[in-house]
């Protein structure tokens, strides 16, 4: 399940500063290659003899099983993101990690759905709309898209169609920051003001299941922090931050304070190995030396790629960007940022 497959790309579609692939995903692959709305891919590419990770929402409708789609938005000397606008071309093959990732949306008839986007954050969101209008009879689905020029908006085609196709279920408020625009509200970006005055004026006579949020750390923080001002239970927000390629997230002291046996179990097999006290390494890095082969991207927090459950022993986890309060309770940890605090200790990739 964690291992990486080539997959073989058949359409490139420009974007704003950024490009849709479209990727193959041959019949013996598409249990494997199956996604819950919202999650990710993890792609790897070797770099000047350095192997790069990098993690791209699925944008595309999980009705075809046979192709994905993924945006990927171009960062200023991004060493993945430039050369997938220009170098790579239709029949190309890259390597690719099935779909992990817990921003999801399975929903439900009878529901509705809010999001709140910023940018590139539209990419998981769009799975979740395609799923609320094509997997439900009656779902809806409401989203609050940040931009700063209407030149800047992504997948606006698409979003367009399904506002035409879907009226009645899905409606789509723009707000551009640094454009003129006719009304007020539209103008600026998404912050407590403008989640204070939706709440009021569009979600006031709507039961709202959940809302999801998307975008730069600074927008998320406004955003779920307003929500949960106005009432909005936290289990009923749930947030996907992205880190721009090539921005680090640094770790404070990973020391690890006494020797420790570490197991692991991934895809049904157990691994043993055991670090000493002194050595600076997370779990995920003391794994890497030993041989253990875990599943990573962003090694920052971000992602969740690299989750697991801890069921035995203690570990500090330094950072954490991604896990929603419920998966801490339940015993969840991000391995890529999480140190030994336990002479023993057991971690799963398979809960
Ligand atoms: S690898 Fe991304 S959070 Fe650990």
């Amino acid at each position: 399940m964690h291992q990486f497959y080539k997959l073989t790309i058949t359409a490139i579609d420009p974007q704003p500063n950024a490009v849709v692939w479209t990727l193959d995903i041959p019949s013996d692959l598409q249990d494997e290659f199956d996604f819950i709305p919202g999650q990710h891919l993890t792609f790897k590419q070797m770099h000047n003899g350095e192997e790069l990770r990098r993690s791209y929402s699925i944008c595309s409708s999980s009705l075809r099983k046979d192709q994905l789609n993924v945006l990927i938005k171009s960062v200023e000397g991004g060493r993945f993101s430039e050369p997938a606008q220009s170098q790579y071309q239709v029949g190309d093959q890259v390597e690719v990690m099935p779909p992990t990732g817990h921003f999801a949306l399975q929903p439900k008839n009878g529901q509705c759905y809010v999001a709140f986007a910023a940018g590139s954050g539209i990419t998981p969101v769009m799975a979740m709309i395609y799923a609320t209008l094509e997997q439900t009879d009656d779902a809806q689905f409401i989203l609050f898209y940040g931009n700063s020029t209407s030149g800047d908006i992504l997948l606006h085609d698409e979003i367009a169609a399904l506002k035409d196709q879907y009226q009645g279920r899905f409606s789509v408020h723009f707000f551009l920051s640094r454009q003129k625009v006719d009304m007020p509200f539209n103008h600026g970006r998404i912050d407590h003001g403008k989640v204070t005055f939706i709440k009021d004026h569009f979600l006031n006579q709507l039961e709202v299941a959940d809302y999801f949020v998307c975008g730069p750390g600074e927008m998320i923080d406004a955003v779920c922090r307003s929500l949960e001002l106005l009432g909005v239970p936290q289990e009923n927000i749930h947030n996907e931050r992205f880190l721009s390629e090539g921005q680090e997230i640094s770790l404070a002291d990973k020391t690890i304070k006494e020797d420790a046996g570490i197991t692991v179990t991934i895809d049904g097999a157990n691994h043993r190995f055991d670090i000493k006290a002194g050595e600076q390494a997370t779990l995920l890095e003391s794994a890497e030396s030993a041989g253990v082969d875990l599943p990573y991207s962003c090694k920052a927090g971000v992602c969740a790629t690299c989750r697991c459950k801890l069921v035995e022993g203690e570990a500090e986890m330094i950072n954490n960007y991604s896990l929603e309060q419920w998966e801490l309770d339940a015993g969840y940890i991000l391995s890529c940022q999480s140190v030994a605090r336990s002479s023993k200790i057991h971690i799963s990739f398979d809960e």
